[in-house]
């Protein structure tokens, strides 16, 4: 059953973007409550501001007003280090340009979350979470020798590998097959389900919503919820 407990509060947040000293604003205004254990998909055309609100939510990035409460804890009143802890131990974030480290190997790149928490990663970890995302073989390549798809499915390895209660994925399957993308989604439906995670996914894949909870659609600065039935 799912949990009525929010995980995410947003409070009259806005976002404007200064550049060469005029100021461009993004989101408008916004209130939204997310619940633990949902599902929620971001839809809007590109520039709406998608990545915007996901970098907010996780303490990526700052409102240029309101407040941003996760997991009880208001956001806009921590300091830069304390977002950082929470968002090493309570937040996964698949990055729409994946961010996976060059310099490191598939398997040092997915062990690096554990690490910032203090943790190691036992090889069989790794090893499971590589074969869920079906790149059982690239333990020791480095990102660059792997396609667009496949960095893709290692950046979402690792957005998952320290076990956080929320997830971010901002177009977590826009390189991958659509049988590898049902795939993924499927496995991250599970997560969401049997684990109670929270996943808040912006997409232009209508594919993504068969999966949601609820769907959003951002739209001239504000948020509209779609109904599902
Ligand atoms: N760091 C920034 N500085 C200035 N403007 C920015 C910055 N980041 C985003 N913007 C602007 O904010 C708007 C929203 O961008 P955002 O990346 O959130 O859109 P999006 O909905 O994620 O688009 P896409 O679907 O293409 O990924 C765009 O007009 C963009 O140019
Ligand atoms: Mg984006």
């Amino acid at each position: 059953m799912k949990s009525q407990e929010i995980a995410i509060h947003v409070n009259n947040v806005s976002k404007d973007y200064l550049i060469a000293k005029q100021s461009y604003q993004v989101l408008y205004s916004l209130e939204a409550s997310i619940f633990q254990g949902e599902w929620i998909t971001l839809l809007g055309k590109s520039g709406s501001g998608k990545s915007t609100l996901l970098n907010l939510l996780a303490g990526l990035d700052s409102p240029t007003s309101g407040t941003i409460t996760l997991l009880q804890k208001d956001l806009t009143s921590l300091s830069e280090t304390e977002r950082t802890v929470l968002r090493r131990h309570a937040i996964g974030f698949i990055f729409q340009s994946y961010n996976l480290i060059p310099t490191l190997t598939v398997e040092e790149n997915l062990k690096l979350p554990l690490e910032l928490i203090g943790r190691t990663a036992s090889a069989s970890e790794i090893k499971k979470m590589l074969s869920e995302v079906e790149m059982d073989q690239a333990l020791h390549k480095f990102p660059d020798q792997l396609s667009g798809g496949e960095q893709q499915r290692i950046a979402i390895a690792r957005a998952l590998i320290h076990d956080p209660s929320i997830i971010f994925a901002d177009e977590p399957t826009g390189n991958l097959d659509d049988q590898t993308s049902y795939r993924v989604l499927t496995w991250m439906s599970r997560l969401i389900k049997e684990h109670g995670k929270t996943l808040i996914v912006a997409t232009h894949s209508k594919s993504v919503t068969a999966f949601s909870d609820r769907i959003w659609h951002l739209h001239n600065g504000a948020l509209k919820e779609e109904l599902v039935s």
